[in-house]
C-alpha cells in the first residue's frame, strides 16, 4: 500500500519520499528577473523541511512576456549562474528541484502557425538551460489562465491550424513542447506538467477535454502530471472534511494513464494524503500554502507528530511581500 514517505523514482531521479512543493510564485527576484539570495533561502528552507520534489515558482521563458509583479526570468543564458547557486543550495539539502517553466501571456488566436513552432521551440531551449542550471527537470506550467492554458482551452483557442480545433488538437501544443524539450535534455531529465482539470468558466476546458489532453501527454511520455484547476487555492480548507479540491478528477486521470499524477490543492493531514495514496493511483501529493505556513510540515509528520497542517487557507499569504504567512513566526 502507498504511504507519503516511500522512496520512490522519478525520470532519473529517487526521491525520499511523495511529497511534492507546488510551485509557489515568491515575487522576490530582482529587478531584471533574477535569483536572490532571499529565493535561495527560501528553497533551502523547504528543503531542509522534508519535500521530496521542489517546483519553483512560475518563471518566464520569454524576454518580453507580460510581467508580474518580482518573477523570476530565465529567457537566455545570463540567468543560469543565479539559478546553479539555487539548485545547489536545494540538492545539498537533500531534495530535487524542477523549473516552472511558464509564459505569463501571449496570443493565441492571432499567432501564425510557424510562430506557435517557435514559441514550442522556446520552452525546448528553456529546458536545455534548466538542465545547463541544474535542474533535476522542468514542469509546463499549463494552469490558471497563463498562457499555456489559455492555448488549450475553447475559450480562447479558435484556431483552424493543427493547434485548434478540437480537445486533441487544442492539446498538440502541450505535446510538442514535450518532445522539443525531450530532444535538448537528458534522459532521465524530468519533464513534468501541471494542468487545470476544470477552466471553472462556461465554455472552458471540461473534465473529458483534460482527460484527453492528459492521456495524449502520458502516451507521449510525459514523467508527471499534476492537477489542478481555475479554482486555484480554495479558501477554508479544514482537515478531515473538504480536503481535496481536486481530487474526483485526478482520480479519474490516474486510472486511465500511466504516467504518475500529483495531486494539489486543499490537502491538510496525513491521515486523508495516506488513505487517498492507498485507495487510488494517485502517486504524488503537492502542497502550497500549508508549506509556506511551515516548510518543515513533512518532517514534522514523518518525525510522529502528525497534527494537521497549521494553514488555515485564508489566502492572505497572496498579498504579502515575499508570499509569506501572516502567521509567520507565530506558528
Ligand atoms: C502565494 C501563492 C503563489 C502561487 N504561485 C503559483 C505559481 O507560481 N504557479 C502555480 O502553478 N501555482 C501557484 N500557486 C498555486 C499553488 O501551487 C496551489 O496549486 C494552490 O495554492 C492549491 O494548493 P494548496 O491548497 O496546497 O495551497 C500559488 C499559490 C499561492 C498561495
Ligand atoms: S497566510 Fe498563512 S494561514 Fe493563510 S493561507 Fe497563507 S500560509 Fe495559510
Amino acid at each position: 500500500m502507498k504511504n507519503l514517505f516511500d522512496e520512490t523514482k522519478l525520470g532519473g531521479v529517487t526521491l525520499r519520499n511523495r511529497a511534492w512543493r507546488s510551485a509557489t510564485w515568491l515575487g522576490l527576484a530582482g529587478r531584471n528577473g533574477e535569483i536572490t539570495n532571499g529565493i535561495i533561502r527560501t528553497y533551502a528552507e523547504l528543503a531542509k523541511g522534508g519535500a521530496a520534489m521542489l517546483v519553483t515558482g512560475l518563471t518566464s521563458i520569454a524576454e518580453d512576456d507580460a510581467a508580474i509583479g518580482g518573477e523570476a526570468m530565465f529567457y537566455d543564458d545570463q540567468f543560469v549562474a543565479g539559478h546553479r547557486r539555487l539548485t545547489d543550495a536545494v540538492h545539498d539539502e537533500g531534495a530535487k528541484i524542477i523549473m516552472q517553466t511558464a509564459m505569463v501571456d501571449g496570443l493565441v488566436d492571432e499567432l501564425a502557425t510557424a510562430e506557435v513552432e517557435g514559441v514550442v521551440r522556446q520552452f525546448g531551449e528553456a529546458a536545455a538551460r534548466a538542465e545547463r542550471a541544474g535542474y533535476d527537470g522542468v514542469q509546463i506550467h499549463a494552469a490558471h489562465f497563463f498562457y499555456l492554458s489559455k492555448f488549450i482551452s475553447p475559450l480562447f483557442n479558435h484556431r483552424t491550424d493543427r493547434f485548434g480545433g478540437s480537445a486533441e488538437r487544442r492539446a498538440r501544443i502541450l505535446v510538442e513542447i514535450l518532445a522539443s524539450m525531450r530532444e535538448r535534455t537528458s534522459h532521465g531529465f524530468v519533464v513534468a506538467i501541471k494542468i487545470n482539470s476544470d477552466d471553472c468558466q462556461p465554455g472552458g476546458v471540461t473534465l473529458d477535454d483534460f482527460l484527453t489532453a492528459g492521456r495524449l501527454l502520458s502516451d507521449a511520455g510525459i514523467d508527471a502530471i499534476e492537477v489542478s484547476a481555475n479554482y486555484t487555492s480554495r479558501p477554508n480548507v479544514r482537515a478531515g472534511v473538504n480536503e481535496g479540491s481536486f481530487l474526483p478528477a485526478a482520480v479519474r486521470l490516474a486510472a486511465s494513464v500511466d504516467a504518475p499524477v500529483v495531486l494539489v490543492g486543499g490537502l491538510r493531514s496525513l491521515e486523508t494524503v495516506n488513505e487517498i495514496l492507498a485507495r487510488t493511483r494517485i502517486e504524488y501529493i503537492a502542497f502550497s500554502r500549508p508549506l509556506i505556513r511551515e516548510p518543515n510540515l513533512i518532517n514534522r509528520w514523518r518525525t510522529g507528530d502528525i497534527r494537521p497542517a497549521a494553514c488555515v487557507s485564508c489566502n492572505a499569504c497572496y498579498r504579502t511581500p515575499g508570499h509569506i504567512c501572516i502567521f509567520a513566526g507565530r506558528c
